[in-house]
């Protein structure tokens, strides 16, 4: 019952959402058309579609990035402001204005807010690892410090934040355990330590996800699935999994995509898709001149529109390569919560200093000035269409 009735809704809103399509088409030559319904609408019973916000956008509400936030999506992440570096950046020394203004605007507009994130090797200062003297901290020294971090964000945020990214990136391509000052310093048990401090002092019903890139890799993949049945075998508390999804165009295949959420998903937690971009430019044949990376340098071949026009031919193949991705997400929706992407217009994306320095990049769903792409229209048909 409830069934049919969301099937009618969206046939509705569907059919809304053309009608607006062809008087808007009518009435302006722009190159692309803003749709009537939001694409959080377009999944609204299926999972929460996100984008991350910085501290310009929820500090100034009458931005374009902060109004296509209010419309479009139901999640969001701050990119950098609750990192460990950016938030406390020296003992005692906090940056709560971004992340005070990020909680009133996601409660102010019923948007899920996602802290990202409580322990990660990267962008966390030196002092975190080190004693006054600067040495290395005991193990004892560090899971503490640990604890105050988790301790300061219940306190200060209470239960604001819903999802929390509690690790990140702990676990290398190849199943090993990275070798980060946190592992070091603490142990192969790192990950499961950081777990308990997180359900320990963090509000019960929050969220509390292990987040890693590469989730597609067999070796990594194959490690989060036995530690999270280890974790739930010892009572070990984990709620979810996030898998970052920074794509390109071809890599992972739909069909390692599907595969690997399948087998994820096996494990009994909810799935969140955190970081999600597709790398239009892409990285491929960049790596095999064996050159560092950060010495590449932007020219003609791997930056084809350094202009930042993108030609309607790449936006039908980007909107092509993410219908079929949100058409696999369709298909597990049942075990996923949430899809976030990684920013909100191609202006704010890294991919456009990684892994080359100065390229005029395209791998969101919102143009540099802030109109919708087509791609945009055509992920939300895919999620009007789905049956
Ligand atoms: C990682 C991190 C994010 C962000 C992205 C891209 O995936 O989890 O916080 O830094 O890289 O820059």
């Amino acid at each position: 019952m409830q069934h049919t009735t969301k099937q009618n809704l969206k046939k509705r809103l569907f059919s809304v959402s053309l009608i607006a399509l062809v008087v808007s088409a009518c009435q302006s030559d722009m190159k692309s058309i803003e749709p009537e319904i939001g694409l959080k609408d377009a999944y609204a019973d299926k999972f929460l579609v996100g984008a991350t916000m910085n501290d310009h956008m929820v500090a100034d509400h009458s931005l374009a990035n902060t109004q296509i936030v209010k419309k479009h999506f139901s999640s969001a992440t701050m990119d950098n402001s609750f990192k460990w570096g950016p938030f406390n950046p020296e003992p005692n020394i906090y940056n709560l204005t971004g992340p005070n203004n990020f909680a009133d605007f996601t409660h102010d507009n019923g948007i899920t807010p996602v802290g990202h994130v409580l322990y990660w090797h990267s962008q966390t200062p030196d002092w975190v690892f080190k004693d006054g003297e600067g040495n290395l901290l005991t193990r004892d020294a560090l899971l503490q410090r640990m604890r105050e971090r988790a301790k300061f964000m219940a306190k200060h945020f209470g239960d604001k934040i819903k999802v929390w990214d509690v690790v990140n990136e702990a676990i290398e391509d190849d199943g090993s355990l990275r070798r980060s000052l946190y592992n070091k310093i603490i142990g192969d048990d790192f990950i499961e330590q950081a777990f308990i401090i997180a359900n320990e002092e963090l509000p019960a019903d929050a969220v509390k996800l292990y987040n890693d890139y590469g989730m597609t890799r067999k070796g990594r993949v194959s490690t989060v699935i036995k530690m999270v049945n280890d974790f739930k075998a010892r009572n070990i508390p984990i709620d979810a999994i996030g898998i970052q999804g920074h794509w390109s165009m071809k890599d992972p295949s739909v069909e390692e995509i599907d595969a690997n959420l399948t087998a994820l998903a096996a494990t009994g937690l909810k799935l969140h898709i955190t970081e999600l971009d597709v790398d239009y430019l892409g990285r491929e044949n960049l790596w095999g001149a064996n050159v560092d990376l950060d010495k590449i340098v932007a020219n003609a071949e791997n930056n084809p529109y350094p202009d930042g026009n993108f030609p309607a031919s790449a936006d039908k193949a980007l909107g092509d390569r993410y219908a079929e991705i949100f058409t696999v997400f369709l298909k597990h929706h049942e075990n996923i919560d949430r899809v976030t992407f990684w920013g909100v217009t191609d202006a704010d994306s890294w991919l456009n200093s990684w892994p080359v320095a100065g390229r005029t990049n395209y791998p969101l769903l919102f143009n540099r000035d802030a109109s919708p792409k087509n791609a945009l229209e055509q992920v939300i048909s895919v999620g009007l269409h789905y049956k």
